[in-house]
């Protein structure tokens, strides 16, 4: 890791999907860059490009122009050995945890299957660290044994979270990670995504149709509208006091937020959906 280089650099992005004769363009030209040890939201209506966005900046598909820099390096210039090496440094967490979970495999399976896989730890060391993992994420050893469908949505969640920051990424994408959730649940969730930052030192690119999720989590935002980012910059000014027009139609849209404050670790009070 370089302790200079941003950890994610998205330049001029664009990706178009073909469908039956004609051409789509998801993404249109974004730019934006991440850096280390802070989070960006990207914001937006559902088809708006954002997943698309952090698909083609991991090179999990390629974009159509335009590039990505993960900590400096491009993954679409790398060959497969470097690819699986930088890809070790990333990590997902989806919006459907028991969807994005294997069904047929125990939870200390999910969360041990990158390491065997990206790692040269023995069995016992992966042992050793899924029990770490497992911890850290709020879990005990008895939801290891378990399968994806009996967990709660929230266990489920963790174990997501735990398998994506399971090779020690520096940069983690957090897709829509608790609209899937009950509203009880999603708080201690986003606060455990926060404690994890806090101490991993980790960067997020989170993506979130949901402005008070954004909002309480993000350093800086990124207002997407049909593939092209309509406004960014410091996430406090972007979505509470947007300069742009379709920022702030989407701010009026938002129901109300009913008075509700989550403390966030280190005192700051920022209003946030409980
Ligand atoms: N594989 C695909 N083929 C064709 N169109 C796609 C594909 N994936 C996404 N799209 C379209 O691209 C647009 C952006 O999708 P997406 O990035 O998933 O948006 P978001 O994550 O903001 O909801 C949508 O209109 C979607 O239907
Ligand atoms: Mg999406």
């Amino acid at each position: 890791m370089n302790a200079h280089t941003d950890a994610l650099v998205v330049e001029h992005l664009v990706k178009e999907y073909r469908v039956h004769r004609t051409v789509f363009r998801a993404v249109d030209d974004v730019s934006f860059r991440i850096s280390r040890g802070s989070t960006f939201g990207l914001v937006g209506e559902s088809g708006s490009g954002k997943s698309t966005i952090a698909r083609c900046a991991l090179n999990l598909i390629e974009p159509t122009s335009g590039f990505s820099l993960i900590d400096g390096e491009d993954p679409a210039r790398l060959r497969s050995r470097a690819l699986r090496r930088l890809r070790a440094r990333t990590g997902i967490v989806f919006q459907n945890p028991k969807a994005a979970l294997n069904p047929r495999l125990r939870i200390r399976d999910s969360i041990a299957e990158p390491l065997r896989t990206h790692t040269s730890l023995t069995s016992t060391e992966v042992g050793e660290r899924v029990a770490s993992l497992l911890d850290e994420v709020g879990l005990s050893m008895t939801h290891a044994d378990r399968l994806p469908h009996q967990l709660s949505g929230g266990q489920a969640q963790r174990a997501g979270v735990a398998r994506a920051i399971a090779t020690e990424p520096e940069l983690v994408v957090l897709d829509e990670p608790t609209s899937a959730l009950d509203v009880s649940v999603q708080a201690q969730v986003l606060n455990l995504l926060q404690r994890l930052k806090g101490e991993r030192g980790l960067s997020y690119l989170l993506i979130s149709h949901d402005l008070d999720v954004v909002r309480y989590m993000s350093d800086e935002a990124g207002v997407m509208r049909q593939g092209r980012m309509v406004e960014s910059g410091r996430a406090d000014v972007v979505l509470t006091a947007p300069s742009h027009e379709y920022t702030q139609q989407l701010l009026a849209a938002m129901p109300a937020t009913p008075g509700a404050a989550a403390s966030i670790p280190g005192g700051e009070e920022r209003s946030i959906l409980l």
